[in-house]
């Protein structure tokens, strides 16, 4: 098991427990989806600006990636737009994929809601082919879900 046993989820909700900053709330996310599965090389967030019609990139841990992805464009954009979870085994079997970091070679994202709203993504990367398995991949969705009306 990658995800450490300890309370991943109660942990998270008890960051974000009273504070309605959305970009505080997630950079403390981020901070803690990172350091609770070791593995990954990048976990943040893509935030949808309505204005731009884009994702636009939120807080996150990891190297600095590209700011701005198109809906249905890349592993994020095709998550948005479908409103679907992407598993992605091997990022270079995907044509699609944007490349951020190099060293990413499998990915997982899951879309963001607050309350009725998909606000976003958020993705995680890391540098092993098939890292993420279908318990992790639950776990996070569950998570995910767990803030539909926290943030
Ligand atoms: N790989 C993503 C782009 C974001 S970076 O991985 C941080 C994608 O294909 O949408």
């Amino acid at each position: 098991m990658k995800l450490s046993e300890s309370d991943f989820e109660g942990a998270a909700l008890a960051l974000v427990d009273g504070e309605p900053n959305l970009i505080a709330n997630l950079a403390n996310l981020s901070a803690h989806i990172f350091q609770s599965i070791p593995g990954l090389n990048w976990a943040g967030f893509y935030l949808w600006d309505e204005r731009d019609q884009q994702l636009v990139l939120g807080p996150f841990q990891g190297k600095p990636a590209c700011v701005r992805i198109s809906p249905n464009k890349g592993v994020c954009g095709k998550a948005f737009s479908e409103r679907q979870t992407q598993r992605v085994f091997d990022v270079h079997e995907v044509p699609y994929h944007i490349a951020c970091d190099s060293a990413s070679r499998s990915e997982l994202v899951v879309p963001l809601f607050k309350g009725e709203n998909c606000i976003g993504v958020l993705d995680l990367d890391a540098p092993t082919v098939g890292f993420f398995d279908e318990e992790l991949q639950q776990r996070v969705e569950s998570l995910v879900r767990a803030l539909r009306e926290k943030l």
